[in-house]
């Protein structure tokens, strides 16, 4: 059976004393769910924040990774320094790395090839933009941002494998996909995987919706049969919202 998974990005929000405060209240608000729970604070706070959340079962998780192991790369993080704190799931190729950071379908191939060496679990976002969906576009763009990604795995990557589908006209807009549009693509999403590597593995790829999930819409964007949880960015800025969404399963 694949997993129910709710994931909080917090982006670049929360220093140190910031992210102390919020995961004191996520403790407050912990109870066992039938989801999977994981936040993905900043960098210089992953420690702190794998530290404090150890015994609570809510995972911490990393926003990005360089593809490198190591050596002259500036500025980057690579997965053996995420291991070396904990961290065994980082979510790569989200829009806005790939809107600000020349995320390409290309670096992203090798961002997953590298996590997977390492035993990393991966949640891949992808997703069309406005134009795309307007000149009905959006299956096509969607495929081919991830045959480009992933196709060249073999089927057991997909073990370690999480979807996020974020259409980018809904993230951080207030404009949600309805659940109708949400179910329709993650259904052709996973068709999409079981063409290529058969409906056993296509059906136990969990596929998470994220795009302006909110407490009072969660409930029904998480009923639909194909969508297995979400990537929620500013709703998981405040415990009590992240929580409503989280047990909205
Ligand atoms: P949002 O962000 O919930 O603020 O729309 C979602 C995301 O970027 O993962």
């Amino acid at each position: 059976m694949r997993k129910n998974i709710v994931a909080g990005n917090w982006k670049m929000n929360n220093d140190l004393p910031e992210t102390e405060m919020l995961i004191s209240d996520l403790i407050k608000q912990n109870q066992t769910s039938d989801a999977e729970v994981m936040i993905a604070p900043t960098f210089t706070n992953l420690w702190q924040a794998f530290e404090s959340l150890r015994q609570e079962g809510i995972e911490v998780i990393a926003q990005n990774m360089h593809f490198a192991e190591n050596g002259a790369y500036t500025g980057e993080v690579s997965a053996s320094m995420l291991k070396s704190i904990g961290i065994k799931t980082v979510i790569l190729g989200h829009s806005e790395r790939r809107a600000y950071f020349n995320e390409t379908d290309e670096s992203l191939a090798k961002k997953v090839d590298a996590a997977l060496e390492n035993d990393m679990r991966v949640i891949f976002c992808f997703g069309e933009e406005l134009a795309d969906r307007k000149s009905g576009n959006e299956e096509a763009v969607v495929e081919s941002q991830i045959k480009n990604a992933l196709f060249h795995l073999g089927a057991d990557a997909f073990k370690s494998i999480v979807l996020a589908y974020e259409p980018v006209w809904a993230i951080g807009t207030g404009e949600t996909a309805t659940p109708e549009q949400a179910q329709d693509m993650h259904a052709f999403i996973r068709k999409t995987l079981a063409d290529k590597y058969g409906n056993d593995v296509a059906d136990e790829v969990s596929i998470l919706y994220g795009g302006s999930v909110k407490p009072n819409n969660a409930k029904e964007i998480f009923s639909k049969q194909d969508v297995d949880g979400g990537l929620i960015g500013g709703a998981s800025l405040k415990a009590e919202d992240f929580f409503a969404i989280v047990n909205a399963f």
